[in-house]
């Protein structure tokens, strides 16, 4: 007998630290962060009227590469890996790049979260972690078949990653992750006092 495995969903995980100049280009991004919480007036404004505990400058300013040069940098970093993951998932771009079209930063307050959501008319999306204080709230993905589960029994408690439902990731300081964009993901309570604050893009084809 044999079992096959198909359709894998598939999360590329990488840390920048080593990156050459990471120090510098992480301290700068917390910095910016900080400074755009403190200053992004409409960004702020949709914060409060869409009750997210914290800022975040998705409905704002989302172009940040152009903003900033640590924002460039990073988003230069982030295209090398999203091309190597679009080669690992072997997808077919048709002879298109891959750019990335939008980036945005977020700053989780203690008690915030991020509820489900997918990444639509993008193709990868992705986040990178500038702050992880103790205590953070993980990133956590839902399998994409769970709405046609119906009467399926759960998976038993501690089985391998890959049957499980939702899997919680904790990512660390310099941490990558990107995902293909209709995959489910959310940021559960932010227990730790102090904020997280982490970058988050998206990508097309072009
Ligand atoms: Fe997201």
């Amino acid at each position: 007998m044999s079992v096959s495995r198909l359709f894998s969903t598939d999360i590329y995980s990488a840390s920048l630290v080593d990156s050459r100049g990471f120090d510098d280009l992480n301290s700068d991004l917390a910095d910016m962060a900080a400074m755009l919480a403190n200053d992004d007036e409409a960004g702020v404004k949709w914060c409060n009227e869409n009750g997210y505990d914290g800022y975040t400058s998705y409905s704002s300013l989302d172009d940040l590469t152009r903003r900033a040069t640590c924002f460039r940098d990073l988003g230069r970093l982030v295209t090398k890996h999203a091309g190597d993951f679009a080669s690992q998932l072997e997808m077919d771009t048709a002879g298109r790049r891959i750019v990335m079209d939008s980036m945005w930063v977020n700053v989780l307050r203690h008690g915030g979260r991020h509820p489900a959501h997918i990444h639509p008319h993008s193709v990868l999306s992705g986040t990178y972690y500038v702050s992880v204080p103790r205590g953070s709230a993980s990133i956590r993905f839902e399998d994409p078949r769970l709405g046609l589960m119906m009467a399926a029994p759960p998976p038993i408690p501690n089985c391998r990653l890959d049957r499980q439902r939702f899997v919680n990731l904790e990512p660390k300081v310099g941490d990558l992750l990107l995902w293909e964009s209709w995959l489910r993901h959310e940021v559960p309570v932010h227990k730790a006092r102090t904020v997280r604050i982490s970058v988050s893009f998206n990508f097309r084809l072009t």
